[in-house]
């Protein structure tokens, strides 16, 4: 049986050439980065020439950049961060209704602590109106959090005009850009952006390795408290390895992004196309936004099974894709972001989302497509 994967937005495989600098750095290197000794000093030239490398491809200062341990402690380190130098005054947060776990419990946690937070509404394709954000900007407003590509649905928002609306308001831009590294070009110094989460293992990268942009200026308290590392803003000897393949990552996927863009469009459409020819047009539908999506994310419904049924039919023929909901106790739960969207039931409960990537192939796309028609017209026998 065939195994492909089409979960790329969980998580990618590691690039040969990246596992291959690791594998380096874990064998030959092993002093710590903040050692005065040959060891310490060669560790320190390790991280430094990384963060250098992540920070010319990104448009930012090396000393911009935060290593974290991924995305959640970059978005964490960011709103609590922020919120943390409000000194006991509380204050007021906007983000949005369709945001990762990560930014959505933060801000939960946040509310607990007192601060009051606006969960902006989406339209159907999970688009928030620029409207809807000037209405809910208020004069204690200190702190903006929207990501820029969806990890569900793979929906853009407006950050150039979201950023230009929080600089004339005098308030802290945070962009969860976790889902667009490697897929969209990104220059810090050009968006109108004071912070923004990167995670290394989305773009071929190891796991459990990320960082955080922190424009010049930013006042962000620190979340761990230890050594001086990351000028003190987090503290904790660096995860040299995972930085070192990081930045690997990072140089591999800023010299493809075109090449990237152009081979997941057409894996798109390839799979979108033959569905239609196996499936029927009328038997699934897309979510997300027709015109500012994420080429790698497909989310699909089809209206005539469920999201469970559907998964383990795939699973079974081999192909891993997600449902982007939570499966609590036994049962999946209705993704928030396709519910912030407003969709209709039967569309809610029957959300499957592809991711693709390295590696994949259109004959893939094809030969899923394929069995997605079979395991449709099985299902309709059956009933
Ligand atoms: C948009 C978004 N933000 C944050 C995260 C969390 O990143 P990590 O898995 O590195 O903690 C993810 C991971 O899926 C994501 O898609």
């Amino acid at each position: 049986m065939k195994h492909l994967y089409l979960d790329h937005a969980a998580s990618t495989p590691v690039h040969p050439e990246v596992a291959k600098v690791m594998m380096e750095v874990m064998t030959g290197q092993y002093g710590n980065a903040s050692s005065v000794h040959a060891f310490g000093r060669a560790a320190k030239r390790t991280v430094s020439g990384a963060r250098d490398r992540i920070a010319a491809s990104l448009g930012c200062l090396p000393d911009e950049l935060v290593f974290t341990g991924g995305g959640t402690e970059s978005d964490n380190l960011a709103l609590f961060g922020i919120a943390a130098g409000r000194a006991g005054q509380g204050g007021h947060i906007i983000t949005t209704a369709v945001e990762h776990h990560a930014v959505l419990h933060a801000c939960e946690e946040l509310e607990c602590q007192g601060f009051r937070v606006t969960y902006l509404p989406v339209d159907s394709h999970g688009r928030i109106r620029i409207q809807d954000l000037e209405e809910a900007i208020t004069p204690d407003t200190f702190l903006i959090s929207v990501m820029y590509g969806n990890n569900e649905v793979g929906t853009l928002q407006p950050i150039e005009e979201i950023g230009t609306l929080a600089r004339e308001h005098g308030i802290v831009f945070h962009v969860d850009a976790v889902q667009v590294l490697g897929s969209v070009p990104i220059s810090c110094k050009e968006l109108p952006v004071d912070l923004m989460s990167f995670s290394s293992h989305k773009i071929n990268g190891p796991q459990g390795v990320g960082a955080l942009y922190v424009r010049k200026g930013v006042a962000l308290q620190p979340r761990a408290f230890g050594g001086l590392q990351e000028k003190k803003r987090r503290a904790g000897t660096e995860n040299m390895a995972g930085i070192a393949g990081f930045a690997k990552a990072m140089e591999i996927a800023a010299a493809s992004i075109e090449e990237r863009r152009a081979h997941d469009l057409e894996l798109r459409k390839v799979f979108l196309d033959r569905l239609e020819a196996c499936a029927g047009a009328a038997h699934f539908v897309v979510n997300g936004d027709p015109e500012h999506f994420l080429p790698h994310i497909v989310n699909i419904s089809f209206p005539e099974t469920d999201t469970e049924t559907l998964l383990m039919n795939l699973d079974m023929e081999g192909i891993a894709a997600a449902s982007g909901s939570a499966c609590t106790s036994g049962s999946l739960e209705i993704s928030h972001v396709l519910q912030a969207m407003k969709l209709s039931e039967d569309v809610l409960r029957s959300a499957v989302r592809f991711s693709f990537g390295l590696g994949n192939t259109t004959e893939e796309m094809e030969y899923t497509a394929d069995k997605i028609g079979t395991i449709l017209g099985r299902l309709r026998n059956r009933h």
